[in-house]
């Protein structure tokens, strides 16, 4: 699964150097290059994958891997402003804000949210109907019902005048973490017209454990290791999984979780081996 997930990360990165290649060099695109530059692509290797296992081409493929990836970049690059996390580190680097400034930052995240449909609606994605779907559902999962509903709950509870509870931190990560996961994880079942219905359940039990593992991270992690800071929850007095079950608790839940995910890919067999194991590494990242 490492091969395959070089081989998903190189490949991604590749195309989103390629299409950014003709922007210029205006500080908003060099932002914008930055900003897509390094990180995991667990996004990116769950769209590839997915389409893999429905026998949709990587280079059909290629175009929602990287604009999820994009969308992803616009919400850190947003998440880290002072408004939101107010964060100095990013991926080991400066964030947006603080290489360029804060304008430059604003507005490279809202350009990358632009380029994720931009590139979701490429003609090599496939038929007309399938790219209206793709950017919709693709809307739908950022917006306000989705990734950014969960970012509005999260900034509310610092100052809500008690923690959240066990339902609402698991509500609130539906919408952060879970919907660009779910997207991803979904889009290659709905590229061949298949039944996503498995990828949506193996994707609900992922994106929760990869929550789960970035609130472990946050307490147990350091700052050079992660790449961004760490006890910054605490710090905040927020509640997260790991506040309200514990490390350990939220460790199990976690694990019981990827069990879970694995379960769901069973119709798939062997071929569903590499969405296996990267459930096991959302886990067990430290990054
Ligand atoms: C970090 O996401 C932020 C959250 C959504 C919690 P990732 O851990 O996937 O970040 P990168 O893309 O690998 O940097
Ligand atoms: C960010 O969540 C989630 C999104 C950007 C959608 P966090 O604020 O917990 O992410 P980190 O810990 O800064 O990466
Ligand atoms: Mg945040
Ligand atoms: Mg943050
Ligand atoms: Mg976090």
């Amino acid at each position: 699964m490492r091969d395959r997930l070089e081989a998903a990360q190189r490949a991604v990165a590749a195309h989103l150097v390629r299409v950014l290649a003709p922007f210029g060099d205006v500080p908003v695109a060099q932002a914008m290059r930055y900003a897509v530059t390094g990180g995991k692509r667990i996004r990116a290797t769950l769209v590839i994958e997915g389409a893999r296992l429905h026998g949709v081409r990587l280079e059909r493929a290629l175009w929602p891997a990287a604009a999820i990836e994009a969308m992803h970049a616009y919400s850190l690059v947003h998440d880290d402003l002072p408004a939101m996390d107010d964060d100095a580190l990013r991926r080991g680097q400066p964030t947006v804000h603080m290489r360029w400034d804060e304008a430059t930052a604003i507005l490279t995240g809202d350009a990358l949210q632009a380029l994720a449909f931009e590139l979701v609606t490429h003609k090599q994605v496939g038929c007309g109907d399938l790219r209206a779907d793709l950017a919709r559902s693709l809307a739908c999962a950022a917006g306000a019902q989705g990734m950014v509903l969960g970012q509005a709950l999260d900034i509310a509870a610092e100052t809500a005048p008690q923690p959240l509870d066990l339902d609402q931190i698991t509500a609130l990560q539906a919408g952060k973490t879970g919907a660009l996961i779910e997207w991803a994880a979904t889009c290659g079942a709905r590229m061949a017209g298949a039944d996503p219905a498995p990828l949506s359940d193996y994707a609900a039990a992922v994106g929760l454990a990869f929550q789960i593992q970035d609130d472990v991270i946050d307490v147990t992690g350091n700052a050079a290791a992660a790449g961004k800071a760490v006890g910054k929850d605490a710090a905040a007095g927020k509640a997260t999984f790991v506040s309200l079950l514990g490390l350990d608790g939220a460790t199990r839940r976690a694990a019981t979780l990827v069990d879970e995910a694995v379960d769901a890919l069973s119709i798939y067999g062997k071929d569903a081996e590499t969405l296996r194991q990267l459930a096991r590494f959302v886990i067990s990242r430290q990054t």
